[in-house]
């Protein structure tokens, strides 16, 4: 019996507790109500430009149109050309690659416009999270920056893996022959020198490139304009060299058919095939984007910025077009689902000496892009963690580097162990539709910034607005229905858990939701 009265009081706090928790629930709905209004809330134009307080964006104003370009050309020029050409034309598009290049760079011609009105508009760094805080409120930056980790973040391991096929393919060369099972993907078949087939333990080139640039990065080692450009005119001079010298050598039987015939499945050779293929070298492309994060440092932003947008863009196009076309022309397609297509198009022709310049200029290639893209991901965490969208560590600055060196390591760590665990088709996949759809809001923001702040003065304007951009945008989902439901998937999958992060940290801990809270 000596429990009765336990229940009874026991009921009697729980009749009380329930009545404070309706009341309680009452009055958070309505706080919860406007709360959750603020998750719209737009950083002011005002507050970004003038965003000195940070110290990442305290740069000096160094950069001209060439160098703004030739950083564009440096971050563009990669894996794209030097590996997924290969796998693209073997596998989807066979010589037809070279359409699936011309489709891709008009839909990035679109996107390049959108960025370059953006960019001059707003010339500062954060890229698109930046522009989106300003334009569509806090949520959309934040599904925006989340979504740019799997362009940059997974971008970065992506060359890393197409570094490592060069690397490996010149150690050989040396004489040096590492085992497959620690140059590819975990658990992917490889064949081993004894003709047996093996599941790889890991990829440890990959992962080794992506840690090395990462210490570089957090010892504040960033590429300077003059030794980018010099990384770039190396990469670049091999490239046209390649197109000089293969062009000579093509054997135009290897073009026939141009485009092969459909196997019946969507995405396999046909004009399903080509779409294919220009979803996956929309990969190539990639990096003119990020030379909107160099606009703080341009002399002249308003006149640089589309210059160097649209310029890098437009050179990395006429290459891609002529290393297809020579490549094809050099080996019969279906030969070059390889790690080191472009070498293997030159051994093809019994120019070793050359393919030994191919590997060296492709690894000082790939490794500038591992570096711009590391970089500009380490810039967006640290600028989201001072946003407080992500904890503050992330913001937190080298005591003698005045590097944001916690969100560089983390990058590191992470972009490391993609690097050695996946394939690069299936990185590429979500880089790609990762940043799709990242173009698709920066060429919704346009149109929603042209109508929600007309009276701006706009250095550089995109013709023709809504159509344009609205272009773009179509453009950009044509290019994600050709990509697989599992790619589908998984950025669904990354999406949803992004909201999930978001709700349950960086609503709470926004420094701007904060400010209009008030005290
Ligand atoms: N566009 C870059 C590359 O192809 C990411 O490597």
């Amino acid at each position: 019996m000596r429990s009765a009265p336990v229940v009874q009081v026991s009921r009697g706090h729980d009749w009380q507790r329930e009545l404070l928790r309706r009341t309680v629930r009452k009055k958070s709905c309505g706080r919860a109500v406007m709360d959750l209004a603020r998750i719209w809330t737009r950083k002011p134009v005002a507050e970004i430009v003038a965003s000195g307080e940070f110290p990442i964006h305290k740069l000096s104003k160094v950069l001209g149109p060439f160098s703004i370009a030739a950083m564009g050309v440096g971050a563009i020029i990669g894996a794209g050309i030097f590996v997924l050409t290969g796998t693209a034309a073997a596998l989807y598009a066979g010589p037809a690659i070279t359409i699936s290049f011309v489709l891709a760079a008009f839909a990035c011609g679109l996107v390049g416009l959108c960025y370059a009105e953006l960019a001059a508009f707003l010339p500062v760094s954060g890229s698109s999270y930046t522009y989106t805080y300003a334009t569509l409120g806090e949520l959309a930056a934040w599904v925006i920056g989340w979504d740019l980790i799997l362009e940059y973040a997974m971008g970065g391991a992506a060359v890393a893996v197409g570094w490592s096929g060069y690397f490996t393919s010149l150690l050989k060369l040396g004489g040096v022959v590492l085992s497959p099972r620690w140059t590819a993907a975990s658990g992917q078949l490889v064949h081993l020198p004894d003709g047996s087939h093996a599941a790889a333990f890991a990829n440890v080139p990959a992962a080794a490139i992506v840690l090395l640039i990462t210490l570089l990065l957090v010892r504040g080692t960033r590429e300077s304009a003059r030794a980018n450009n010099l990384m770039v005119a190396i990469k670049v001079s091999v490239v046209l060299a390649f197109v000089v010298i293969g062009a000579t050598y093509v054997d135009t039987a290897n073009w026939r058919p141009f485009i092969p015939a459909n196997t019946g499945e969507f995405g396999s050779f046909g004009p399903s095939g080509i779409l294919r293929g220009a979803s996956i070298v929309f990969f190539a492309y990639i990096g003119f984007d990020a030379v909107s994060n160099c606009a703080q440092e341009a002399r002249r932003p308003q006149r640089d910025m589309p210059i160097g947008i649209l310029g890098s863009l437009a050179v990395s196009t006429l290459l891609y077009i002529a290393v297809s076309a020579v490549l094809t022309g050099l080996v019969p397609y279906r030969e070059l689902n390889v790690a080191d297509p472009v070498a293997k198009g030159v051994r093809a022709i019994g120019l070793h000496w050359f393919a030994v310049v191919i590997d060296v200029g492709a690894l000082i290639g790939l490794t500038t892009v591992i570096l711009v893209l590391l970089y500009g991901q380490g810039r967006i965490f640290a600028t989201m963690s001072n946003d407080g969208l992500l904890p503050a560590a992330g913001a937190r600055m080298h005591p003698r580097f005045n590097t944001p060196y916690v969100s560089q390591i983390i990058i590191g760590l992470i972009v490391a162990a993609a690097a050695a665990t996946v394939p690069i088709d299936t990185l590429a996949e979500l880089v790609g539709v990762g940043t799709l759809f990242a173009f698709i809001l920066v060429c919704g923001a346009v149109i929603y910034l042209r109508s929600a702040e007309p009276h701006v003065p706009r250095p550089f304007r995109v013709p023709s607005v809504p159509w344009l951009p609205l272009a773009g945008i179509v453009c950009c989902l044509v290019l994600m229905v050709g990509l697989t439901p599992l790619t589908w998937l998984r950025l669904a999958a990354w999406l949803v858990l992004g909201l999930v992060v978001y709700f349950a940290y960086g609503r709470f801990h926004s420094r701007l939701i904060g400010q209009s809270k008030g005290p």
